[in-house]
């Protein structure tokens, strides 16, 4: 089998980081190799970059924080990604080009072409095999946070433009699907296995 390149997108909070685990446990239980990584953060130097631009305390200006996002994924994309895929490794990574579309495209406002040409430079033009967009209601979501990021101090209003863009952007994705992310994560997980060319 070709290895998978896997994106889980969604709010914070939709429960991307407990699927990434249940599906990478499936996976490898049918003697699929794989390795789970998430943006911003899947590298030495996307840590450092995901510690200044989460940091509640700092001002970003929209566009470095977009340049931040891009830097981290195409070290993440050279370094991590694209060498497992290399190695036949699926890869499952939490968030990837589409959440610079939702949160600096529609959130912060910058034009969706500037951003998905900027992220088609980053990534070298690699693309998922499939995208699973966790949704989830923006009160469900604020409630479901505990301690705040400087994305989730943005408030209510933020968090339902980013729905809403990616409810838009996700119909676009080539083998994108909307997942319930209010279900129980083992259902969640099922609805996801259901749509991969497992044998
Ligand atoms: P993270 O904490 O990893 O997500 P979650 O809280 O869902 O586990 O994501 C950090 C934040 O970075 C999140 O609020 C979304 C934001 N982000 C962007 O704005 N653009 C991007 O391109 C990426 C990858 C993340």
């Amino acid at each position: 089998m070709k290895p998978l390149f896997i994106v889980l997108e969604g709010p914070d909070a939709a429960g991307k980081s407990t699927q990434l685990e249940l599906l990478a446990a499936e996976l490898s239980c049918r003697g699929i190799p794989v390795l789970t990584t998430r943006e911003p953060g899947g590298t030495e130097l996307g840590r450092a970059l995901r510690e200044i631009v989460l940091d509640p305390e700092r001002y970003i200006e929209p566009l470095a924080e977009l340049f931040i996002m891009l830097a981290d994924r195409n070290q993440h994309v050279e370094e991590v990604i694209k060498p497992a895929l290399a190695a036949g490794k699926s890869v499952i990574c939490s968030r990837y080009t589409l959440s610079s579309a939702a949160y600096q495209g529609y959130g912060r406002g910058i034009p969706l072409e500037v951003v998905q040409g900027l992220n088609e430079l980053a990534t070298g033009s690699l693309v998922p095999d499939y995208t699973f967009l966790l949704d989830l209601p923006p009160e469900v979501a604020l409630e479901r946070t505990g301690t705040k990021d400087r994305f989730e101090t943005e408030g209510r209003g933020f968090f339902a433009k980013v729905r809403g863009a990616y409810l838009k952007l996700i119909r676009d994705v080539p083998n994108g699907y909307v997942i319930d992310a209010t279900l129980p994560p083992e259902e969640v997980c099922r609805r996801i296995l259901a749509h991969l060319p497992l044998a």
